[in-house]
């Protein structure tokens, strides 16, 4: 649907069907956003597109593809091409956070986290790359997690896939200093996305059920985030607090208090 007051750019979010990905579509919307919707097929893309342009005067596209087959970062590229969508802010959400040990996890699983939470996230944004420093300002926001900080026995993979993403976006954020693209980002604790999600928390340590968020206050201070242009953000004064108290604390306990926080979880 074609109703912009926003000018002819866009911006892009790929995982935007559910969770926090969703959130961060809505929050958009209200800041008069054009939106070009990224998600698997068959789950309710459209619909979240269609609510979208009921409530907000933006314009939406969409397209769903598997961000984990080895093509689709073109195809998103080309697509946007194709059907003349300028991309001036990225918002890279799109992740998969399995729990499991990783001798007893699926190869195939593992494999997904590392195309999604990696590769995906990686080579859209350099794929966009050229097209975001053609503009006087523009913005790229990574969705990391606190994991990105911590070490999570149990989450082994998904932590270190965060870890890359945060790294990933502080040197790019530095490469990119003389341009006009500023890099963000974000690195929640639990949020509270659907019910599985929601169970999944409940069933965690006292830390990971006192941080927990909710989708909608996490996409804000995102956003906001990204549009003051910072560089590493973690939402919630609790999520703060812990960050530092990671920091000071010897890792080997760090490491038990995490492992402690997944154990009900993982032996469910
Ligand atoms: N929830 C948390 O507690 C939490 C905490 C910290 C960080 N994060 C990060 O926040 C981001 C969003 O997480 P979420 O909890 O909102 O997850 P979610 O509810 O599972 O949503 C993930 C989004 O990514 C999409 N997606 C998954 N696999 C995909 C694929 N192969 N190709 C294209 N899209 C795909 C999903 O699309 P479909 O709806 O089509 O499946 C969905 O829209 C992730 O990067 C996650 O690591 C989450």
């Amino acid at each position: 649907m074609d109703r912009s007051v926003n000018g002819e750019y866009f911006t892009l979010i790929t995982g935007a069907s559910s969770g926090i990905g969703r959130a961060l579509a809505f929050e958009c919307a209200r800041r008069h956003m054009n939106l070009f919707l990224v998600s698997l097929p068959e789950t309710g893309l459209e619909e979240v597109a269609a609510e979208i342009t009921a409530q907000y005067p933006v314009t939406t596209r969409t397209l769903t593809t598997d961000l984990t087959c080895p093509e689709s970062y073109l195809q998103v590229y080309d697509q946007a091409r194709a059907r003349g969508i300028r991309v001036n802010n990225l918002i890279n959400n799109a992740g998969i956070g399995y729990n499991g040990y990783l001798k007893e996890m699926d190869p195939q699983k593992v494999d997904q986290m590392i195309l999604l939470n990696l590769r995906a996230t990686t080579l859209i944004t350099s794929v966009f790359l050229k097209e975001l420093t053609a503009y006087p300002r523009s913005h790229i926001l990574n969705i990391c997690s606190m994991a990105a900080f911590l070490p999570v026995p149990g989450k082994s993979v998904y932590s270190a896939s965060k870890a890359y993403t945060l790294f990933f976006s502080k040197s790019l954020r530095a490469e990119l200093r003389h341009t006009g693209v500023s890099v963000t980002a974000v690195c929640p604790w639990g949020v509270r996305t659907s019910d599985a999600v929601r169970e999944r928390i409940q069933n965690s340590g006292v830390v990971s059920r006192t941080m927990a968020m909710d989708p909608e206050e996490v996409a804000r201070v995102s956003v906001e985030a990204m549009l003051r242009r910072k560089s590493v953000v973690i939402p919630g004064r609790k999520g703060r607090l812990f960050f530092y108290l990671g920091q000071i604390v010897p890792q080997g306990i760090v490491l038990r208090v995490m492992e402690n926080e997944l154990r009900k979880a993982l032996h469910e």
